[in-house]
């Protein structure tokens, strides 16, 4: 079946009970026993089980070519509960910009752990074989990897972890198993922060663990849930499943319109650097050209200059959000040293993207009146239009975000459509 139909139907019927096509949201956290004794429907109490996390879990282990799934509470749950099933004094190797916040758990949750890890970069699989060691357990992969978009070469690390006995586990948040399938690559098992693509609107926190078949790791991960705690709530598990409907339609729009932005930011006098493993001049686009199936939404550019001026870009967006987080419908921009603190690796002049689901033209308009030596405002008078309406209606209760998105004054349209700060370099 297609990942599409799968995404509709995949862990879901038709309610037995009423008919509806949309499953029911189960809050109750205890389930009748039969007369035997025995749960003759398999639920017993929510924290070790519950039908909307069910759903969620089978829905997830299709959509990956997976065996089994694990629905958490948040990312760092699912990769926490990975963490947590290695023993002490055994050796990680992790990409040297793994997601800042599992350094940050390896090193000031699990530092007591006596785990060892070795951060290299996962592109230079020399890096990667020459950072092996005979406790080495657990190799993590983050591709595309945030916020470089890096791409790790899935097949040749499952490779090396064979050879060493090591488990492998990629985070496939960035991409979805829309655009990549770790799993199909021999990778052991995924990990999604699915408060991103999968959930899709910004509105729910999540994780899952997929594995391909039977392992330890994944059993003491599904312990360390049921017995540790770490259960999402029901009606998060609903909202994941109610994202994952759509999720293939959205990442292709949303990594059609990325490509395209790219491409702008490309050609931009302003630009620096644009890291997108979707163009060719990318040093992972053959990678990801083999791996994946679309580059995905989220991109990341440098500004020509300092800190400061890239804070001036990210200050100066209309339609673009300033906030962390991706995978939603609204386009969201980050100056991303900023949120990793004084000790990231990521260049001070780096803005993050996660390209939503608005017009392209007009986020490529928005970029393109914050840049420097861009024209001041491009937007469409639709868009134009609908801001001045919700300017109009909260005007009294207008919070900083409503007067960012407000464009300059109706009154003076001069002001918004064709006017140049500077043309030229
Ligand atoms: C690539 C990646 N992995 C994991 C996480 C952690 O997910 P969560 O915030 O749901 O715990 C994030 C969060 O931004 C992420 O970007």
């Amino acid at each position: 079946m297609h990942i599409e139909t799968l995404a509709v139907h995949a862990g879901r019927r038709t309610d037995p009970a009423t008919g509806a096509i949309v499953p029911p949201i189960h809050l109750s956290t205890t389930f009748e026993r039969g007369p035997d004794g025995e749960y003759p429907l398999g639920f017993s109490y929510s924290r070790e089980d519950n039908p909307n996390r069910r759903y969620l879990e089978a829905c997830l282990a299709a959509l990956e070519g997976g065996k089994e799934a694990l629905a958490f509470p948040s990312g760092m749950a699912a990769a926490s509960a990975v963490i947590q099933g290695l023993e002490p004094g055994d050796h990680i190797i992790a990409p040297d910009d793994v997601y800042y916040g599992l350094r940050k758990a390896i090193g000031e949750v699990f530092g007591k752990w006596r785990l060892e890890t070795d951060y290299v970069d996962m592109t230079n699989l020399d890096a990667v074989r020459a950072a092996v060691r005979p406790i080495t357990r657990l190799i993590w992969v983050e591709t595309p990897s945030n916020p470089l978009l890096k791409i790790t070469d899935l097949a040749e690390v499952a490779r090396i972890a064979r050879r060493a006995n090591a488990m492998t586990v990629c985070d496939g948040t960035f991409a979805t198993p829309v655009l990549q399938r770790p799993l199909d690559w021999s990778i052991d098992l995924v990990i999604h922060s699915t408060t991103k693509y999968i959930g899709g609107h910004s509105d729910v926190v999540g994780g899952a663990l997929i594995t391909k078949f039977d392992n330890y790791l994944f059993e003491r991960a599904r312990k360390s849930q049921q017995f540790g705690g770490a259960v999402p709530a029901p009606f998060d598990c609903w909202l994941a499943l109610r994202g994952l409907d759509t999720l293939p339609y959205r990442v292709r729009a949303q990594s059609e319109s990325a490509g395209r932005i790219a491409a702008f930011l490309k050609q931009h006098p302003a630009v620096e650097a644009v890291h997108y493993p979707g163009q060719a001049g990318h040093p992972g686009h053959a990678v990801a050209a083999r791996q994946m199936s679309g580059f995905g939404g989220m991109l990341s550019l440098q500004v020509r200059g300092t800190r400061e001026r890239a804070m001036q870009v990210a200050a100066q967006v209309r339609i673009f959000t300033r906030a962390t987080s991706l995978g939603g419908t609204h386009s969201l921009i980050e100056h991303r040293a900023s949120i990793e603190g004084p000790r990231t690796r990521t260049p001070e002049n780096l803005l993050r993207i996660s390209v939503g689901l608005e017009n392209t033209a007009d986020l490529i308009g928005d970029l393109e009146q914050a840049l420097p030596c861009g024209k001041k405002a491009t937007l469409s008078a639709p868009y134009f239009f609908f801001k001045s309406v919700r300017r109009v209606e909260s005007k009294s209760s207008a919070s900083s975000q409503e007067a960012r998105l407000n464009l300059p004054s109706p009154r003076f349209p001069v002001r918004i459509i064709g006017y140049f700060r500077r043309s030229g370099s």
